[in-house]
């Protein structure tokens, strides 16, 4: 694949962006510019060369993390030009350094922007980044931004406008196996990058107290040659209890995840003391071996380390910490709107960063739904490529309604729980890229339309100050409540009242072509589309449909929450939108 996508060429003329450290810049990154002051234009903290690297690296053969996951790495959009505009460091961001670099980066000529960072709910008309987010959009630019970490607790979300692709993360189908086994033949798969293969050929005493194990200090507990099990109640393993243990002759340890990550494992590199981290539900197994009986010393463990396993199934899966719906700041507009890859994940990573203590490495893993947003960041820059007349909203619909509910056993896919992950947590649906730039149809959205909707969200005040536009009037644009605005997700209230949510489609599929809708719902709700089919005859048409849903009064199955899908079904295109009705949704 190396040799099909050629390195980004010199920049195209319409690119005005400046590098501020000149000779850091090349055909790769064509912009280089810190908006906090001064000139260091370095990443001291890593994270937005992580993702940088997602988004548009080229391809380097012979990467690994830390000898794990061998082979040739590369962005979403490979041959895509890069610019960065640093406005965060170590010590957080401020707002006014981030809209000054959302202003920079639309004035240099950027087709996509993408914000990995974000703050807690907020109205729109007092969220800046919101606010500064509608000038992006405006000017023809889709800003993609991550939905935060704050899962899996509902209505956590970051990013809420309905002009701002917001995305949650999910598992890829790797796996840095390291599998616990016990004394007794038991065994468990847990996951780590710090491996050693020689440790694996023997067993080890296993220490674990007899109440919870914080693995901070081990005063008076000979723990030298052990495998330790640690069982800190936070999602990731502290730095200190692994320096603890290595610091006291611990061999290895087991850590135990927090019971609220479920299936989610969330790995990072420490030191390099021979470690697994597991489940909480593994763990609650690996603890009760470790209590039973009196003879604390008959009880052993190794860890079987198995480099990094792909293929592995289900994924994706809802990664713990994705940020979930409802959106606070407007509960009838569907939030997160995608999702993407964002657990434990493999991108370049300054060197001078150290990883796991001192070492230096030019590649890491990481997590979170800032990983997730520069992987559809790509995505766009990919369909801007295909299609640049397409406005940030109708770039938007494609990756939602070509995106996938199904994972890789062909299973729904499910959260961190294992349960049946609800568009709360997956937005539309995981981001499918081989499909976005040829989606059939799209619900597109201008600047008259969201200034609507603001009115109807918050009246003229608001409507002002997010548009920036004095001299707009609700009374001039309109205002329209949220379940109407020609969103890519129909989101309605729940009741045995009908209620009824209007929208249009543009053809940019073939100029002949007819769709046919199909539902699938559960059989307590009762849908209804009109007209049940779409027949286009040129390229652009529009055509618009009602969808009418209440619940089925009487019935024992109904719930606060239903979820299903609209599919307009062509002979070449699925269209798929979700279709949530919810109790707590109020109807405007
Ligand atoms: C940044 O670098 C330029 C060029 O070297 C220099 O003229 C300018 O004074 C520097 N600005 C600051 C704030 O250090
Ligand atoms: C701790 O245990 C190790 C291994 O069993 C042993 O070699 C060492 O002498 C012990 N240390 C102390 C202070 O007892
Ligand atoms: C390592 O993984 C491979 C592939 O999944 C499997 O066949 C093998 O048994 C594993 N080895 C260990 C030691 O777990
Ligand atoms: C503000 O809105 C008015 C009325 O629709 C319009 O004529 C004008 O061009 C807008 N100004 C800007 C800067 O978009």
């Amino acid at each position: 694949m190396a040799q099909v996508v050629p390195a980004a060429g010199v920049a195209p003329a319409r690119w005005k962006g400046k590098c501020q450290a000149p000779v850091r810049c090349n055909n790769k990154l064509v912009g280089l510019v810190s908006l906090m002051g001064g000139n260091d234009t370095t990443d001291a903290v890593g994270h937005g060369t992580h993702t940088a690297g997602t988004a548009a690296g080229h391809f380097v053969d012979g990467v690994s993390a830390f000898g794990l996951g061998r082979g040739t790495a590369a962005g979403i959009a490979p041959g895509a030009h890069l610019a960065m505009y640093k406005v965060c460091d170590g010590e957080g961001c401020f707002e006014s350094d981030i809209l000054a670099g959302m202003d920079a980066a639309v004035k240099d000529g950027v087709d996509v922007l993408s914000l990995s960072l974000g703050g807690p709910s907020i109205p729109l008309d007092k969220d800046l980044i919101a606010i500064g987010a509608f000038g992006v959009m405006s000017k023809g630019v889709l800003m993609v931004c991550a939905g935060g970490n704050s899962g899996p607790t509902p209505s956590t979300l970051s990013n809420e406008a309905p002009w701002i692709l917001t995305v949650g993360a999910g598992s890829v189908d790797r796996s840095y196996r390291a599998t616990v086994r016990l004394g007794d033949g038991e065994a468990f798969d847990g996951e780590s990058l710090t491996q050693d293969k020689r440790f694996s050929a023997k067993a080890y005493p296993l220490y674990y107290p007899q109440g919870t194990s914080y693995c901070d200090y081990f005063d008076g507990v000979n723990i030298t040659g052990k495998v330790v099990v640690c069982d800190t109640e936070t999602p990731l393993p502290p730095l200190n209890s692994i320096q603890a243990v290595q610091a006291a002759g611990g061999a290895g340890v087991v850590f135990i995840n927090e019971a609220d990550f479920g299936y989610t494992i969330v790995v990072e590199k420490y030191y390099n003391l021979p470690m697994s981290q597991v489940t909480a539900t593994d763990g609650a197994k690996i603890m009760g071996y470790a209590r039973v009986g009196s003879t604390a010393a008959a009880h052993t463990a190794t860890i079987l380390f198995n480099s990094s396993i792909v293929h592995v199934k289900p994924a994706p899966i809802v990664a713990a910490f994705s940020s979930r719906g409802p959106n606070a700041a407007s509960p009838g507009v569907l939030k997160p709107d995608i999702m993407a890859p964002g657990l434990n994940i493999l991108a370049a990573w300054p060197s001078m960063v150290p990883i796991g203590g001192t070492e230096s490495y030019s590649y890491n893993v990481a997590s979170g739904t800032s990983m997730a947003a520069p992987h559809v960041t790509g995505i766009v820059a990919l369909v801007k490529k295909a299609h640049p007349e397409w406005s940030p909203s109708a770039v938007k619909s494609a990756i939602m309604t070509t995106s996938s509910t199904a994972d890789n056993a062909g299973h729904p896919i499910m959260d961190e729980e294992h349960r049946k992950a609800s568009f709360y947590s997956i937005g539309a649906g995981h981001v499918d890229a081989a499909k976005v730039v040829d989606p059939g149809l799209v619900y597109d959205l201008d600047v008259g339309d969201y200034s609507a909707y603001i009115c109807g969200l918050l009246g003229e005040p608001a409507m002002k100050t997010i548009t920036g536009n004095s001299s707009l009037t609700c009374a001039a644009v309109g205002s329209i409540p949220e379940a109407q605005l020609n969103y890519p997700a129909i989101l309605v209230p729940l009741s045995e009242k009908p209620f009824k949510a209007k929208r249009t489609v543009t053809n940019v599929g073939p100029a002949m072509s007819t769709y046919t809708a199909h539902l699938d719902v559960p059989g307590w709700l009762k849908v209804k589309v009109e007209p049940e089919a779409l027949e286009f005859t040129s390229a652009m048409e529009k055509k618009t449909f009602t969808v009418t849903v209440s619940s089925r009064g009487g019935d024992a199955d109904a719930g606060q929450l239903a979820e299903g899908s609209l599919r307009w079904v062509s002979e070449d295109h699925v269209v798929r939108s979700p279709i949530i009705a919810d109790a707590r949704v109020v109807p405007t």
